[in-house]
């Protein structure tokens, strides 16, 4: 799961994903990462930490990290959750193979960035939630 800063979206999409993986009894690895590296080591924002506790999902140890081009060898699937922070990953790739890796998390939509807008984070965690749900379905369908 990657976005811009890895303390807001992508660490809810993260948490939500593990949060399902977990119930589901799968053995997915899943992480999340930012294009941007100025919170690198940071705890999530804790207005996401704040939401996602809200809903059941504890995101409050992980650690923002920076996306690294060893993440398309590690990871099958690499979800952006903005156009931008697409173009910036698909940038890193190497090959089609890595490049074909590279989704966006919404398919047609992105998620908002709710880092400047405080009432944001709830309806960019349910977003986040729904589209998890259909992730889980959608790729243990294909499994
Ligand atoms: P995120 O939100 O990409 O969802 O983690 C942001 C967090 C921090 C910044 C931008 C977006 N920033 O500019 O520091």
């Amino acid at each position: 799961m990657v976005c811009l800063g890895n303390i807001c979206r992508s660490p809810l999409a993260h948490g939500v994903m593990q949060r399902l993986v977990n119930e589901n009894n799968l053995n997915w690895v899943v992480k999340s990462a930012g294009t941007g590296n100025w919170h690198v080591g940071e705890p999530p924002d804790r207005r996401a930490i704040s939401v996602a506790k809200t809903f059941g999902t504890d995101i409050s140890t992980q650690r923002a990290q920076h996306f690294s081009s060893n993440f398309f060898d590690e990871f099958d699937l690499i979800l952006a959750m903005d156009k931008n922070n697409l173009r910036n990953i698909l940038s890193l790739a190497k090959n089609d193979e890595q490049r074909d890796k590279v989704k966006l998390f919404l398919v047609e939509n992105e998620v908002p960035d709710p880092y400047y807008d405080n009432e944001m984070f709830e309806p960019v965690y349910e977003m986040i939630e729904q589209r998890c749900q259909e992730l889980i379905e959608e790729l243990v369908e294909r499994s």
